[in-house]
């Protein structure tokens, strides 16, 4: 295992060589951008709730309102945030690899405004809505209301991501598995890895075979002690440096 920052070659190599690879993104890849991670975004005026209390279909069922203008609160820091190094080196390798697959479990769709392509968002995305009995998307509504209501039927919308004890969408989730297991490289970035299933889509990968599984993040994680490589550092650093060491830009 190599824990410096600087890229080892025999990685590289393995890169270059690389026809599939798969990467796993959290929400440490979006901290350079001023998005804070899932389990620091309690501050200021939020700094009282925990997370598993706000993201919950039960927090919703309890107080429509005030879950709502939590994910207002995240909405409006998405929309100031721009994508960071980090993202915008990913969306680059993507053109450099035959098979390239990002499943991120990050609910800001900064990945896709860098420019990624072969994208799963395994919780959703922020910025869309849905009605919360037809389960629909829903583009056009009154913003009134905290929470509005569906044009269609007038339940109240919710924002359309994976909230804990929800099921995750099974294409996605099947989609992300077999990018997993059928990759010759699989990078964990930015996550603690204690969420499940994407916590366990890298020990997927490893079970599969001859896979090699990189982890970067500033910060130990369970993963660490299983990886092939462990690159310590932050997204915004290490992923540029990888692109550069590997493919020259
Ligand atoms: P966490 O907040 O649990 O973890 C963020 C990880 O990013 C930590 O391991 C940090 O060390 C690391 N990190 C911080 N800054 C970084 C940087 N600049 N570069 C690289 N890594 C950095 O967030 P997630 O692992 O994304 O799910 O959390 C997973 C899921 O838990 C979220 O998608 C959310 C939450 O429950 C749902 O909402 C369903």
């Amino acid at each position: 295992m190599n824990e410096s920052t600087p890229i080892p070659e025999s990685l590289v190599e393995a890169l270059r060589g690389a026809q599939t690879v798969t990467m796993l993104t959290g929400s440490g890849v979006s901290a350079e951008s001023g998005v804070p991670t899932f389990r620091d975004a309690q501050t200021g005026l939020w700094a009282r709730y925990d997370p598993a209390d706000l993201a919950t279909p039960e927090a919703y069922s309890r107080d429509p309102r005030l879950v709502w203008e939590w994910y207002e609160w995240r909405r409006g820091l998405v929309a100031q945030a721009g994508p960071n190094p980090g993202h915008l080196a990913l969306a680059q390798l993507e053109r450099h690899v035959s098979r390239f697959t990002l499943i991120t479990q990050n609910v800001d769709g900064l990945h896709r405004r860098a420019g990624s392509g072969n994208l799963i968002e395994l919780h959703g995305n922020i910025m869309r809505t849905k009605c919360s009995a037809e389960g629909v998307a829903v583009e056009d509504y009154e913003p009134e209301g905290a929470p509005p209501v569906c044009p269609n039927c007038g339940a109240p919308l919710r924002p359309d991501v994976v909230w804990f004890g929800e099921a995750l969408p099974a294409d996605a989730l099947h989609a992300a598995s077999e990018a997993a297991r059928s990759c010759d490289l699989f990078f964990s970035v930015g996550t603690s890895g204690l969420v499940q299933p994407a916590a366990l889509l890298p020990f997927e990968a490893q079970r599969s075979g001859a896979t090699v599984v990189v982890e970067v993040n500033p910060d130990k994680t369970p993963l660490s002690r299983h990886a092939d490589y462990v690159l310590r550092g932050r997204a915004g650093k290490v992923l540029p440096a990888l692109l550069e060491a590997t493919y020259g830009s």
